[in-house]
């Protein structure tokens, strides 16, 4: 993905393309980035050997989930809707994870049926509700307890789960006198320790406290788990510049913590695999001209990619074609929404950009297009996998006729 003779390209297909070909808003994701993340995640922690299971909830696209499926990932999911979608895309279920605060009777049911690996459980009530689902199918179901280690996670206040005032997990009181209850269930193996502290973190220094407290936690409670779940939240780099997450220092804090404590490591990555290799393709429609700045005004709006209103989150965007002439007045690039919050971006100065122009919005493999919705009545856009030379619908635009 770079720009050749000044146009830019994801793998051999350029974005005016595709653009040309798809129309816009797109979605575009490159086959081989996703390839050489998920390569660059297993050696990074090869010394390890963990089970790694995708996060589904970053990116569901049955296509990318088919090709992760493929190199061999598990999956991490947070619902029924998830859970059929990695199994439809053959992820086995000894490799797949099944997180969240709430998740239904029904859905508990659903995946103690088809024998996924872990629930990893949140409450003492769900843990009741497995019991009672094992007692009645004669089966003993493997479950996780996730343990709140109360760390910051240094991370964007709304993307921050681990802390004690936060929904997620449970406090070490709870979760040590949860062990010692149902230690000995007839109905459920506790099988796992889990815990995820946030996303996007980009310092290992968050991490090094999470592993303190549950190796402390651990030591406390004498217990040998077969897992130990570390969730995801291994962060990118959305800005240039930006601090980068050492996996190397996260890996030997990983080794010593586990001379302690001899468990299979699980991580359940999502914005690491995803989150770099995809694009928004968006149009200009008019930029508007005022004394204190130029708003850009694009055809791709919040409802495609909510991630700079919810969060405040960055997105660099560039232009398809590049040219040198600098314009030194400042950039706001909107969507068309009437909030707002529906802006993506400031910039002090931009390159020479007119009307109708393709630009691309980075790094919004993840949490992109799953978190799209159709608000104002405008249709969610397609997806598009590049491979190479080739360039295929693995979405394809909803028809207004269908949202209307
Ligand atoms: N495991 C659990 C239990 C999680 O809750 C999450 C993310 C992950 C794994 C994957 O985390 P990752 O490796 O992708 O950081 N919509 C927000 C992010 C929400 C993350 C929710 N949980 C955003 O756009 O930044």
């Amino acid at each position: 993905m770079k720009y050749k003779k000044g146009h830019f390209y994801i793998e051999n297909v350029s974005a005016e393309r595709i653009a040309k070909k798809f129309g816009t808003p797109v979605y575009v994701y490159s086959y081989e980035k996703i390839i050489s993340n998920i390569y660059n995640f297993q050696k990074n922690f090869k010394t390890i050997n963990p089970l790694i299971c995708f996060s589904v909830k970053s990116n569901s696209n049955l296509q990318i989930l088919n090709l992760i499926s493929k190199l061999g990932l598990g999956a991490d999911v947070v619902s029924k809707g998830e859970l059929v979608r990695a199994l439809n895309a053959k992820i086995k279920p000894e490799k797949i994870v099944f997180s969240g605060v709430g998740k239904t009777i029904e859905e508990l049911k659903f995946a103690i049926s088809k024998n996924i690996l872990l629930i990893n459980t949140e409450s003492e009530n769900e843990i009741v509700e497995i019991e009672k689902i094992a007692r009645k199918s004669k089966k003993k179901i493997n479950i996780g307890i996730r343990f709140n280690p109360d760390t910051d996670a240094k991370t964007l206040k709304n993307i921050s789960t681990g802390k004690r005032e936060n929904k997620f997990g449970l406090t070490k009181e709870k979760f040590l006198y949860l062990l010692k209850k149902y230690k000995n269930s007839k109905f459920v193996n506790i099988d796992c320790l889990s815990v995820h502290i946030g996303s996007q973190i980009t310092s290992h220094v968050p991490y090094k406290n999470m592993l303190n407290a549950v190796n402390k936690i651990i030591q406390n409670s004498k217990y040998k788990f077969k897992y130990i779940d570390l969730g995801g939240g291994m962060g990118i780099n959305y800005e240039n510049n930006s601090h980068k997450l050492n996996y190397y220092k996260y890996k030997n804090l990983i080794k010593s913590f586990l001379k302690k404590n001899n468990s299979k490591i699980i991580f359940e990555p999502g914005r690491s695999i995803i989150g770099n290799a995809g694009y928004l393709i968006s149009k200009i429609i008019y930029i508007k001209h005022t004394k204190s700045k130029n708003f850009v005004i694009l055809d791709s709006a919040m409802n495609d990619l909510i991630r700079p209103a919810l969060y405040g989150a960055k997105h660099r965007i560039i232009p398809s074609k590049l040219n040198n002439k600098k314009i030194k007045k400042k950039h706001e690039f909107v969507g068309p929404i009437c909030e707002t919050t529906d802006k993506f971006l400031s910039v002090d100065r931009y390159q020479k950009i007119n009307q109708r122009d393709i630009v691309l919005i980075c790094d919004v493999g993840a949490y992109g297009m799953v978190l799209s919705s159709n608000y104002n009545l405008r249709p969610k856009p397609p997806e598009i996998l590049i491979n190479k030379s080739s360039a295929k619908i693995i979405t394809k635009r909803q028809k207004l006729n269908n949202i209307i």
